[in-house]
């Protein structure tokens, strides 16, 4: 069936004929109106979390549970000769040991597992770690980028390159790549000729950029409480995707995937660091096995700081050129990037994604060192690669002598973007940028930058989820997605309200149990535009089952009851127009329900990426070298925002992230040692409250049609532009550029000192 859809935004729409799956509602359209859709709804679990009432799964305890802690390498690269668990299972408390990590193999960081006990308390358990007794054969090792890049240095991998805490990535990005000592690749994207396009230019930049590495640090550590009955396992863990949890427990613990239970009711953020059970998933299962108890275990500070993940760092070299009119004719990228003992480390997204341009060459090489492995982060490689684009943008458009917005808006292909643009510089007061710069104190200087997002996903197929609507006229969603601290389950409630056409108090939600229905991973933005539209439609057809019972006590035909805005009714009949109360008064006891499974998107309606545009205002004291962020403008679209107070917040949690990867994180690793030399959140310098900028949200609705809701996610692209707006802006008050992050004291008096003497060689 085809449907006409009216897709655009800002009040301009064209329409598309799509082809509307069957039993799915056509696309949410822009002229009808809405009662719950697009309204502010407080988290509907706002109160339980608030008040403490809500159990995270740090916070499950069991009778007779069981706390295990695990015992990590202190060396930076060694051979484990032996492992020997005997004492350790003397001490008091303790309950079950373990090895991880067996004679033979290999340490490549220091904090890698080695072996894990569980003990009746946490501090017995503590204690065992230090009767276990391993010996181990130190071997050479390197943690540095440059260091690792050399010819002789020590070879993080002297075999096939493999990780084991985030088994895969590696191998999945390194298919088929050269491998040269510790670098890995290039991959290579090359479109046009990039030679061509120098040749054509006007001005031509190029430059190395340096951003470090940056820990995920979510609020809920890693961990989950597994208990056993019989051959069951039920976890309640804090992860981001319930069903590869479960899928990959079952698979490693060679468990029927139906014997295998994952519960994560609440959850304290994932950041991309959160998927499958990692190596401290299955070794509480397999303690709790051993002990014949139920084992929690979750991670400290440190173990996270030193093993869970991270973004790479990088080192990104970006030549660029342009016509006179400020036309980009080409743009070039070379980036390394340290995963530690990870791959996937690439930073192209910007690059190939937000500016028009015919020629384009990527080459990007991971490179691997003696640390903890990297993971996906927030926007995995947008946020290095836009710092670096964004750098390059402003440059490139001071060496045509075109304004940087301007300069941007004659390269975007994107009319959302380029309005969004223009919205964000009308907040910010771009047109006063300049004569902001100077204040009254003449060691303060001010300055705003810019930068633009990019992202992709518009969810899959796969979701499934029941609505039951009983016969008090009370609804029920049945839907296993996780709640990441996001606002899904409420995003859950707002969409089978509408949908029912019934006030939010009415809906109630179930999620976070691999027992329900399907639900997708919340990774890649994709946990709304993956959810919504499966609610919607079982909402849809849940209705249609109302219509049809309905119309069974009527004695009409179905086609003409109708169900709309909490009236259900039939023509020819004035006692056929009831309230939904009386009309669900008529259901049998088990109510009408329906199950449905997500429909593939609408590849025909309006395809395109999400954007946004963020602004920063920055005051710099250039004599102390100190950045506050004052104010960040970020307008962003996401289809139609479900909930705007939660989109606000998500995006709002995006800058606050971004201004402490552009200000302050930073891990730090000892030559010498090879070990973290702050691997905690006291000289880990995270944003604090008086950090956090004045942050101004605007969303842009989008009516893309792309799947029933038009729900994108936001997420990542709500990071990925903030450090780049953050660094043109320190860039624009100081007088010279910015190519490092984070930008420390240290980084700004580097350039309060460049631009001095760039003046004083103007003088002379
Ligand atoms: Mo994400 S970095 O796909 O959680």
């Amino acid at each position: 069936m085809t449907d006409k859809i009216r897709v655009g935004f800002n009040g301009e729409f064209e329409v598309k004929e799509i082809a509307v799956a069957p039993g799915d509602p056509v696309p949410w359209d822009p002229s009808r109106t809405y009662s719950v859709l697009g309204t502010r709804v407080p988290r509907l679990d706002g109160k339980a979390k608030t008040t403490g009432e809500a159990k995270y799964s740090i916070d499950v305890r069991l009778p007779g549970m069981l706390y295990a802690r695990i015992l990590r390498c202190p060396l930076a690269a060694a051979t484990v000769t032996s492992v020997d668990l005997s004492a350790a299972r003397k001490m008091p408390g303790v309950r079950a040991a373990l090895a991880i990590a067996e004679p033979g193999e290999k340490i490549r960081f220091a904090g890698q597992e080695v072996a894990a006990v569980a003990a009746a308390t946490p501090e017995q358990a503590d204690d065992a770690l230090g009767a276990i007794r391993v010996a181990y054969a130190a071997r050479p090792f390197v943690v540095g980028l440059e260091a690792a890049r050399k010819a002789d240095a020590p070879l993080v991998f002297d075999g096939k390159a493999e990780t084991k805490t985030s088994a895969g990535d590696v191998e999945s990005g390194g298919k088929g790549l050269a491998r040269n000592g510790n670098v890995l690749g290039p991959r290579s994207t090359v479109k046009g000729n990039v030679e061509d396009g120098f040749k054509k230019a006007a001005a031509v930049v190029e430059a190395t950029y340096v951003t470090q590495v940056q820990t995920h640090t979510a609020l809920e550590t890693h961990g989950l409480v597994a208990r056993w009955e019989g051959e069951e396992l039920t976890v309640w863990a804090s992860t981001q995707g319930i069903f590869v949890m479960r899928d990959e427990l079952a698979e490693t613990l060679e468990l029927p995937v139906s014997k295998v239970r994952v519960i994560t009711e609440y959850m304290g953020g994932g950041f991309g660091a959160k998927f499958g059970p990692r190596i401290e998933g299955v070794t509480a299962a397999r303690l709790a096995k051993a002990a014949g108890a139920p084992v929690k275990l979750f991670l400290d500070r440190k173990e996270e700081q030193l093993a869970t993940g991270n973004r790479p760092s990088s080192v990104q070299t970006v030549k660029a050129g342009a016509t006179k009119d400020g036309k980009l004719t080409a743009l070039q990228l070379t980036v390394y990037g340290n995963g530690g003992t990870n791959g996937g480390t690439g930073t192209s997204g910007p690059i190939k994604n937000i500016y028009a341009c015919e020629n384009l060459k990527v080459d990007e090489y991971d490179v691997f060192t003696n640390a903890g492995p990297s993971t996906a982060m927030r926007a995995p490689g947008h946020p290095q690669g836009a710092f670096a684009l964004e750098a390059t943008m402003d440059e490139l458009a001071r060496a045509l002598g075109i304004d940087p917005l301007e300069f941007r808006l004659r390269n975007d292909p994107s009319a959302v973007r380029r309005e969004e643009f223009r919205i964000g510089a009308e907040k910010i007061g771009w047109a006063g940028r300049d004569t902001r710069r100077r204040t009254p104190d003449p060691w303060i200087r001010r300055g705003v930058g810019v930068g633009a997002a990019v992202w992709y996903n518009t969810g899959d197929t796969g979701p499934r989820a029941t609505v039951t609507i009983h016969r008090d006229g009370s609804a029920e969603v049945e839907h296993g997605v996780q709640d990441l601290g996001t606002g899904s389950r409420t995003m859950v409630a707002i969409v089978a309200a509408e949908e029912l056409g019934i006030p939010l108090e009415k809906v109630s939600v179930s999620i976070g149990d691999s027992r329900m229905p399907f639900a997708p991973d919340s990774g890649g933005s994709a946990t709304t535009p993956g959810s919504a539209p499966t609610i919607r439609r079982a909402a849809f057809q849940a209705r249609k089952e109302l219509a049809r019972a309905i119309a069974r006590e009527w004695k009409v035909p179905p086609e003409s009851v109708a169900v709309e805005g909490g009236r259900i009714s039939a023509p020819g009949d004035p006692k056929h127009d009831v309230s939904w109360a009386e009309a669900c008064k008529l259901l049998p006891s088990q109510g009408v329900a329906a199950t449905a499974e997500r429909a593939e998107n609408h590849e025909d309606a309006w395809k395109r990426f999400t954007t946004g545009a963020q602004f920063a205002e920055v005051e710099v004291d250039t004599a102390t070298g100190k950045v506050r962020v004052e104010r960040v403008v970020a307008v962003h679209d996401c289809g139609v925002p479900i909930n705007p107070l939660a989109t606000e917040s998500q995006i709002q949690g995006g800058v606050i992230q971004g201004v402490s990867y552009a200000l302050f994180e930073d891990r730090v690793l000892d030559g010498p040692t090879g070990r973290m030399v702050n691997p905690n959140v006291e000289s880990y310098k995270i944003a604090g409250a008086l950090d956090v900028p004045e942050i101004d949200v605007t969303l842009v609705s989008v009516w893309d049609g792309i799947n029933n809701t038009n729900s994108v996610g936001i997420g990542e692209p709500a990071t990925v532009p903030t450090a780049a707006a953050i660094a043109n802006a320190v860039s624009h008050a100081v007088g010279a550029r910015i190519r490092q992050l984070p930008i420390t004291p240290e980084v700004v008096l580097a350039a309060v000192r460049e631009a001095d003497e760039h003046a004083k060689g103007g003088r002379a």
